[in-house]
């Protein structure tokens, strides 16, 4: 793994080579810095942050807005890694003119280089449209968050023999308009598999088993930040929310009996600005 920046093109030759592609959500500039030097292809800028960062049930409520306000924090950390930023619920639905005006924003004003919409078959237009101008687009099948309401929740999606071939016509619909890669969420591995088989760009998986050419996970999963309440496809690799919590209780501990901050390291930060951020562009 070089540091030179992966780009759109690269995710096709992976899967040529055979080579699994990872991604990872990242909503911040911090984490986006921290994600891109531990090696990730692309950080997925989700609306995802509804739910993670937003506090929000669904995903309904993220806007263009702050998808731009995240999405240009997260290109500022990433050095290396692609950088995809998703498609607010009713920023491409309307019609294809507003979709590219809003991809644009993402690309202009965030920083992203490719954007992610749900839908097949009936959004294919649309991503032919976005890729006519320029706008590399990434597809997502299977469980869709933003038709939560007409799904029933966010369920597992369960496929009859019709609902494979189905999933497959809109993976090649969109393969046909242009789409540079699929996610498939939460769909079979069965089904999973006969797509990414079928398709010759590359399928990225969450929670659709080990065949696709490559897997994404929401980066607060698999970090362990969000306690118990995770799909149970994640795998967490550290336990951060317990470091938080005990990091927090440690400074309140001392706060409170007077032995933070100490006297002599007052004296000598006097002057210093208040964040390291800070410190740091002063340098
Ligand atoms: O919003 C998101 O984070 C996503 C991933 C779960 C694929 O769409």
């Amino acid at each position: 793994m070089g540091t030179t920046r992966v780009r759109v093109p690269d995710f096709l030759a992976r899967k040529q080579r055979g080579e699994k592609l990872v991604v990872l959500t990242a909503y911040d500039a911090t984490m986006a810095r921290l994600l891109d030097a531990g090696g990730v292809d692309a950080l997925l800028v989700g609306d995802s942050l509804g739910t993670v960062i937003m506090g929000e049930e669904t995903t309904l409520p993220v806007t263009l807005d702050v998808m731009v306000h995240h999405t240009r924090a997260v290109s500022r950390g990433a050095v290396r890694a692609l950088v995809i930023a998703d498609m607010p619920f009713l920023s491409y639905q309307v019609n294809a003119d507003e979709a590219v005006r809003n991809a644009g924003r993402l690309l202009q004003e965030g920083g992203a280089a490719a954007v992610k919409l749900e839908g097949g078959r009936p959004v294919a237009p649309t991503v032919r449209r976005l890729t006519e101008a320029g706008i590399p687009v990434m597809g997502h099948l299977g469980l869709m968050p933003q038709s939560v309401h007409a799904l029933g929740g966010h369920r597992r999606q369960r496929l009859d023999d019709a609902g494979v071939d189905a999933l497959l016509a809109d993976a090649l619909a969109l393969q046909e308009a242009g789409a540079f890669a699929v996610v498939l969420e939460a769909v079979p591995s069965g089904a999973a598999g006969r797509v990414t088989a079928s398709l010759d760009i590359p399928t990225i998986g969450i929670g659709a088993g080990p065949d696709c050419d490559g897997q994404v996970l929401v980066s607060y999963d698999m970090l362990g930040l969000l306690g118990d309440a995770v799909p149970s496809f994640v795998r967490r690799y550290a336990g951060l929310a317990d470091v938080v919590r005990d990091a927090a209780r440690s400074y309140g501990d001392e706060v409170r009996q007077g032995r933070f901050p100490s006297a002599a390291a007052t004296a000598t930060a006097s002057g210093a600005p208040a964040t390291a951020g800070a410190a740091k562009d002063d340098q």
